[in-house]
């Protein structure tokens, strides 16, 4: 059950419980990874302060937001023919102010205003609360740009308006930025040095929303798996920190289990897992809590060593197998899945077929593959020529992805005649007659509606299949209810 992510087509207009007596209107929209979708609801929250309420009409918004991903070149060109789309707008509405957001802001700063005329204000993912004084600017004619990256911000003071949420699952930010340096992403240079939330702030919010009836959070990380607290500041500063601020630390495995026994009966997820920082604790604390769900997004990127060590991926191929097979001992019913990218710069053939081959190992349930594209200020776009030709680039992911299918098939195949417990989050897209949710796994289920409703925990006798969707008919509640 292969997922080819294409940020073109993530666009979403994001819709706010709007707020009696705001009267100028928002249209924001964001593409790329979760962590742009949770900081639109950051944004939107900071905006509602400032008498915005959100409108899905692009025509009808004062101001129009577009929060942005630079991760592939083709994420940056769906940006622009969104401004072009803004453009033609703005000449019927010339009042409309527009405004970019997230990582193309950080990675093109005042260039942006340069080269897109209908951008005001250009804001990066640290500079969110500068917000009213930025808009105070555009609104006096004068563009506005804020991309200072911070040592501190994580937003943990501000409560995010849920948007477009099914009210069921929310997600809740852990953790900003990146220290890893993967050789081919331009997120550490976008979303700067990796620092952590204070969890109190997030077993507040995780509380809240345990409050207002939702059933599931996943906490959201670049690398989740380095979570440290010890008081505020940069991961890299630690060592610095004073031995009481060491001894009293709070680092991932902790953290989850914080949360899952702050809501016993509420389902925790996590994304994403750097394999060099999964710890084993992480997998015991998993293995503890029957509301952590039994999924872990494994990204690898590449099955060559050699490859791996010019990626500055810390692990070997072998000290991947030596976790995979960790995992499958301690939580046998665990789902893993992968990113996977084709076509890193100097990559052979036999590269490649070391990619397939440690597939072959795994079998992931189901992954996210890309080609290579490279990314201006890396070190891969600084260091090493983009040598592997497209057709090449294109013919290897074609093959992954087949590979994919085939394994993700053999894996959904195996819950079929099992019962399943399903968290419903929303109709079937297929049918009004069946509910769809998702499995502790993170697999798509779908059955009747009967007497149940949206955020039951049902039990699911599974009859079928398809290459990514479960089918069956549900038992009764499960033990959650
Ligand atoms: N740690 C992050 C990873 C961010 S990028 C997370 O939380 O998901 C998501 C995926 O995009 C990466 O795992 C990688 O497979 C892919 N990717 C990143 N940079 C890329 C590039 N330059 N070209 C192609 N794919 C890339
Ligand atoms: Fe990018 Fe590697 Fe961090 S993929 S987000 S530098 S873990």
């Amino acid at each position: 059950m292969e997922k080819i992510i294409d940020e073109t087509k993530q666009g979403e207009h994001l819709v706010l419980d709007q707020k009696k007596g705001n009267s100028r209107k928002l249209f924001i929209e964001s593409y790329g990874c979760a962590m742009n979708f949770s900081d639109s609801e950051i944004v939107a929250s900071i905006l509602s302060d400032l008498g915005y309420n959100t409108t899905k009409s692009l025509e009808d918004a004062d101001l129009v937001l577009v929060n942005t991903c630079s991760i592939r070149d083709k994420a940056e060109q769906t940006v622009r023919k969104r401004l072009e789309k803004y453009n033609a707008v703005k000449r019927i509405n010339p009042k409309m102010k527009v405004g970019v957001l997230g990582c193309m802001a950080e990675r093109l700063k005042t260039k942006f205003l340069e080269e897109e005329k209908i951008v005001d204000l250009v804001v990066g993912p640290d500079a969110y609360k500068d917000l009213p004084n930025l808009l105070a600017e555009v609104e006096d004619g004068r563009d506005a740009i804020n991309v200072m990256l911070s040592k501190e911000e994580t937003y943990g003071d501000i409560a995010p308006v849920r948007l477009q949420s099914n009210g069921v699952s929310a997600l809740v930010s852990i953790t900003r930025g990146c220290d890893n340096m993967c050789t081919f992403c331009v997120v550490p240079f976008t979303r700067g040095r990796e620092r952590s939330r204070d969890p109190q702030s997030i077993i507040k919010e995780v509380n809240d929303l345990w409050a207002k009836g939702y059933k599931e959070i996943t906490l959201l990380g670049q690398n989740v798996d380095s979570y440290l607290w010890y008081g505020g500041g940069l991961k890299k500063d630690f060592l610095k920190a004073s031995e009481m601020q060491k001894a009293t630390a709070v680092h991932f495995p902790q953290l989850l289990e914080m949360c899952a026994k702050a809501q016993p009966q509420m389902r925790v997820r996590f994304s994403t897992s750097n394999p060099q920082d999964l710890t084993l604790d992480v997998i015991h604390t998993m293995r503890k809590f029957d509301n952590i769900c039994k999924h872990i997004h494994l990204p690898v990127q590449s099955g060559s060593n050699r490859i791996l060590k010019e990626m500055n991926r810390l692990h070997t191929r072998e000290e991947y197998f030596h976790l995979i097979d960790n995992i499958r001992r301690i939580l046998p019913e665990c789902s893993i899945s992968q990113d996977m990218i084709s076509g890193f710069p100097t990559e052979t053939e036999q590269d490649h077929q070391d990619t397939l081959s440690l597939m072959a190992y795994v079998k992931y349930n189901f992954g996210f593959m890309y080609k290579y594209s490279e990314r201006p200020g890396t070190m891969a776009e600084r260091k090493l020529e983009d040598d592997v030709p497209e057709d090449t680039k294109k013919r290897r992911l074609a093959e992954i992805v087949q590979l994919q299918r085939e394994h993700g098939a053999i894996q959904i195949q195996k819950y079929v005649n099992t019962e399943v417990e399903v968290l419903i989050e929303r109709e079937s897209k297929k049918s009004s007659e069946q509910w769809s949710g998702k499995t502790s796994q993170n697999i798509v289920a779908v059955f009747p509606k009967e007497t149940y409703k949206v955020g039951d925990f049902v039990t699911v006798k599974i009859n079928d299949c398809t290459s990514a969707t479960l089918i069956g008919q549900a038992t009764g509640y499960s033990n959650y209810n």
